[in-house]
């Protein structure tokens, strides 16, 4: 669905889901698995429908994933950085409060 319009000029590689993508230096983490291909960042907790970002402003939550072993990150918001391993984000994001 989304592709780049020029080629990588500055790469950076990430992990995502254990495969190696081809970031561009400076460009946020949604943007970078979009152009890779990847359309489904989570899961709902309510029915399990797939979701992949949509504001791409940190406003819908629907691009969370796994960073580095932190869960709940809006992809949208973060900028790629070489060697970031990435997963879908795997349960809902707990409500109970923090011990
Ligand atoms: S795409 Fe909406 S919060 Fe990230």
């Amino acid at each position: 669905m989304f592709r780049r319009r020029a080629p990588v000029s500055a790469p950076v590689t990430i992990w995502f889901e254990g495969e190696e993508v081809q970031a561009e230096q400076g460009e946020s983490l949604a943007a970078a698995l979009l152009a890779a291909g990847v359309s489904v960042f989570r899961h709902t907790a309510v029915n399990g429908a797939a979701r992949a970002p949509f504001c791409m402003i940190g406003n819908c939550f629907d691009c969370l994933v796994e960073i580095d072993g932190e869960t709940a990150r809006q992809s949208c918001l973060a900028t790629v950085r070489e060697g970031m391993k990435v997963r879908r984000q795997q349960r809902p994001r707990s409500t109970e409060p923090d011990d």
